[in-house]
């Protein structure tokens, strides 16, 4: 799926994506193999992408995390931002999806500076501390997980850099009270967490900006890490 623009109004689609042409042919060829090779039709939009790999050049990111690869879009996303020799470590449960990811940087010309890490994400997060400090971390896996990714996120960044997680708005389902599902629960923790964090001494500035998501509109939390 080629996520629309604009939510609902197809002619607002049409004319952001002739004005910022966000998806070239490589991205839209990762996102139609991942599709035939069976993943889930999940990643980020085009537009979205296009978001992330311009923060990921304001920061001068040179090293950054992704956790959740699916079968590279973002990951590639965020690479492009990143200066010659930067290195993404993305961490996938799926060896399937692991492969599919790593055919799509070599296809994009990031053989040598994508890592795919095949486990559960907070099997293989602390053994990432040696290759930090990381300028950036991208939270994109499963969501009822996401506030623990976030407290592994500030573990492994340093002031100034920047956290971005996605979903967590899904479409409403964060503000419907009777549901009660992990994920939304999850979506639901991570922002308590951040309501809280601004009471006390706060560890990080953040806001969330709309994204499209698959099933109607969804959000990125962008947080900057602030110093303890
Ligand atoms: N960032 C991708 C989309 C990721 S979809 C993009 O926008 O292109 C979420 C991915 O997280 C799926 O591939 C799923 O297999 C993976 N995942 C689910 N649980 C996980 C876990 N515990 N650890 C690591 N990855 C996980
Ligand atoms: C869904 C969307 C996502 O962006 C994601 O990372 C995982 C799941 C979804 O709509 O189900
Ligand atoms: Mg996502």
């Amino acid at each position: 799926m080629n996520k629309a623009f604009g939510n609902d109004d197809p002619r607002l689609s049409a004319y952001i994506g002739a004005v910022y042409a966000p998806e070239d042919a490589v991205l839209a060829e990762i996102r139609t193999r991942s599709i035939a090779a069976g993943l889930p039709d999940i990643q980020v939009a085009a537009l979205d992408g296009r978001h992330l790999e311009l923060l990921t050049r304001l920061l001068g990111a040179r090293r950054a995390v992704e956790i959740g690869t699916l079968g590279g879009y973002s990951g590639v996303c965020i690479l492009r931002g990143m200066a010659e020799g930067g290195q993404l470590h993305s961490l996938e449960l799926a060896p399937h999806h692991a492969e599919v990811a790593r055919e799509s940087f070599r296809r994009a010309g990031f053989a040598t500076r994508a890592r795919v890490h095949v486990g559960a994400a907070l099997e293989v997060l602390p053994g990432l501390a040696a290759e930090g400090p990381f300028d950036l971390v991208f939270i994109d896996a499963d969501k009822k997980s996401t506030p623990e990714y976030f407290e592994w996120a500030l573990e492994l960044t340093r002031p100034g850099s920047v956290i971005v997680t996605d979903n967590v708005i899904r479409d409403g389902a964060l503000i419907d009270t009777g549901n009660q599902d992990p994920t939304v629960l999850g979506g639901r923790r991570f922002h308590e967490l951040l309501a809280a964090d601004r009471l006390g001494d706060a560890r990080v500035s953040a806001t969330t900006i709309q994204t499209v998501g698959s099933k109607g509109y969804d959000g990125f939390t962008l947080a900057l890490v602030l110093p303890a």
